[in-house]
């Protein structure tokens, strides 16, 4: 699991330029689902027959990024946030463009550094003009953190852990689920990051009877962090409610059910600022009963961000159990 997590954090993948991250998944779920589909927008959905209700589980696999606005004389790169980007998390950051170039993040001088903005930073990728660095990086080419992976032991700590993590936890439960009573569909959607996209147009099209997202979760244990029961190694996280969505009172019960008669060890989650593609799935169509399984992550959208392996096994035990489970108690 460790690998498999290492693998995909290594990948840059920011919204709407998932196709390196898109095809190492399809890699690791081959052999693992009946059919493999990949929608318009770029959503990857992989199916696992069954003969129960359609499941649309998703795990957004883009990762926040920055974007090239503008080249100056000098050759430096001024640039735009792709999703939640902090100013304070950048300066002296490496980052990486899709296309393999590597910059490290400087800043105009500061009187006051409480006024640090976006606007006032600039990526530095080693060029002398204008004409050297446009041959390396064109306006709209995005990059993300470059930071490798550390294994702590029961913790580990990467970039992209959100939601990289989500998606290693999706493609561990579709493996060791070999029986799938409901007609699951596994989506590693794109552009969470930037407004839960890739989960409206694929749940529109897979028009499922549940949906479940599955995603990293804020935590409330660090010091002075603000008042938040879910800790990290504390299991999964059951959502009751995030700025997207409001879980559905009977999804919620089938998760807290299932985790309860399975030994598995849960916690249950209220995130006051954030969303997931729960909060695009819910509204689609007619509405969709939905819900979240959360893996508690420490510094979420920072360059090092830090989840605990039991939660992770929590979390693809309650995922699998669903797969497997009668749902039919949050049908109208
Ligand atoms: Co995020
Ligand atoms: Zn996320």
């Amino acid at each position: 699991m460790k690998d498999l997590i290492k693998k995909l954090t290594a990948i840059s993948s920011p919204s709407g330029f998932e196709d390196e991250i898109r095809e190492a998944i399809c890699q690791e779920i081959q052999g693992y689902c009946d059919e493999i589909k990949v929608d318009a927008l770029g959503n990857l959905i992989a199916v696992k027959r069954g003969k129960g209700p359609r499941v649309q589980f998703a795990a957004h696999m883009d990762e926040i990024g920055l974007i090239a606005t503008d080249i100056d004389d000098k050759g430096f790169v001024r640039f735009s946030n792709v999703g939640g980007v902090s100013p304070h998390r950048l300066y002296g950051q490496r980052v990486r463009f899709t296309n393999g170039v590597v910059g490290t993040i400087g800043s105009e001088k500061l009187e006051d550094v409480r006024k640090l903005a976006l606007d006032k930073l600039f990526i530095d990728i080693g060029a002398q003009s204008r004409e050297e660095a446009s041959k390396l990086v064109s306006i709209g080419d995005c990059c993300t953190y470059l930071q490798g992976f550390d294994d702590l032991g029961k913790r580990v700590v990467a970039k992209s852990m959100d939601n990289r993590i989500g998606c290693a936890v999706l493609i561990e439960a579709m493996r060791r689920t070999k029986e799938c009573v409901n007609e699951v569909y596994c989506t590693f959607t794109v552009q969470e990051e930037v407004g839960l996209r890739g989960a409206v147009t694929s749940a529109y099209g897979i028009d499922p009877a549940l949906g479940i997202a599955v995603d990293v979760t804020m935590t409330g244990d660090t010091p002075e962090a603000p008042k938040m029961a879910v800790g990290l190694g504390k299991g999964t996280a059951i959502k009751v409610k995030d700025s997207s969505v409001i879980a559905h009172p009977k999804v919620k019960q089938l998760l807290v059910d299932l985790a309860e008669k399975n030994g598995v060890q849960y916690q249950l989650e209220v995130l006051t600022a954030g969303g997931t593609d729960a909060g695009a799935i819910h509204k689609t169509r007619a509405g969709v009963p939905s819900g979240v399984v959360s893996i508690p992550c420490r510094y979420v959208h920072s360059p090092s961000e830090m989840v605990d392996m039991d939660d992770v096994e929590a979390s693809v035990r309650l995922v699998s159990l669903v797969m497997t489970s009668d749902v039919s108690s949050v049908l109208p």
